[in-house]
């Protein structure tokens, strides 16, 4: 994995005016009723790699005893706020070593920094050491190789402080024979005075063949699937037998 965009590190601040908890209730729901029945005693435990500003994580909570990892302080530090109650824990994806499983292991929108087959693997590896005989893992890249589109969109918040953002997100593949596409981005914040300041930041991800991450989870151990959730995204549900 390549340096954390800024959006992660100097700009984390502004995490809540982007994607704030309640932009992720609806698809909460449709995870949770996935997940629920998925693990056979009912699942109490889940561990989020990439947690990020714990977005999702405030809808899941009430349902799940939580354990949140990322591997970025500054997002780590949004999750915590919006998050008070449940364990955070620094750690990269690809290597976090616990030492003790859960019910649920969950990799979100996250796992596209893992840019390369080599990170992938590894991140798949650390969902498979967290989780207990019987477990599930659920993992939803943004897209796979074959629902790819580029997109714009735009979108933002005005915060109760005073602060605002408005962002344009674009995306698309540069070199659609490789394995990443890239996301570039434009901010406008206005800040709790007033002023107001543009900023960018660009992102490289992976994107990879729908048979490449079920090879990629049967290598690890798992016996996975995948399905498409109703915004279109891939979901791929890997069970330790
Ligand atoms: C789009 S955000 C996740 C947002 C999250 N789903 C939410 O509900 O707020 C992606 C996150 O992946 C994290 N990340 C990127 N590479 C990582 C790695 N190697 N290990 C752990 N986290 C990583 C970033 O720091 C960032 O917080």
């Amino acid at each position: 994995m390549e340096e954390l965009p800024r959006l992660y590190t100097e700009l984390a601040e502004w995490w809540n005016l982007l994607s704030p908890p309640s932009h992720y209730a609806e698809e909460a729901e449709d995870l949770l009723s996935m997940l629920l029945p998925a693990v056979d005693p009912p699942p109490r435990t889940l561990l989020e790699l990439g947690c990020g500003g714990g977005s999702l994580a405030f809808h899941l909570k009430g349902r799940l005893k939580l354990t949140l990892t990322d591997v970025s302080p500054q997002m780590l530090a949004v999750c915590r706020a919006n998050n008070p109650e449940c364990e955070h824990i620094a750690g990269d994806m690809r290597t976090l070593e616990l030492g003790r499983e859960f019910d649920l292991v969950l990799i979100h929108d996250a796992i596209m920094y893992a840019a390369d087959p080599a990170s992938v693997r590894a991140a798949i590896r650390t969902a498979y050491r967290h989780l207990r005989a019987g477990g599930a893992a659920a993992i939803l890249p943004d897209f796979v190789k074959e629902t790819f589109e580029p997109t714009t969109s735009t979108g933002g918040e005005d915060g109760p402080d005073g602060r605002g953002l408005r962002y344009l997100e674009w995306i698309w593949d540069p070199c659609p024979t490789d394995d990443t596409y890239e996301a570039a981005y434009a901010f406008l914040l206005r800040e709790r005075d007033g002023t107001v300041r543009a900023e960018s930041d660009r992102h490289r991800l992976g994107l990879f063949s729908r048979a490449a991450w079920l090879r990629w989870l049967e290598e690890a151990g798992f016996s996975a699937a995948s399905r498409r959730d109703p915004w279109g995204r891939e979901v791929f549900i890997a069970r330790k037998l």
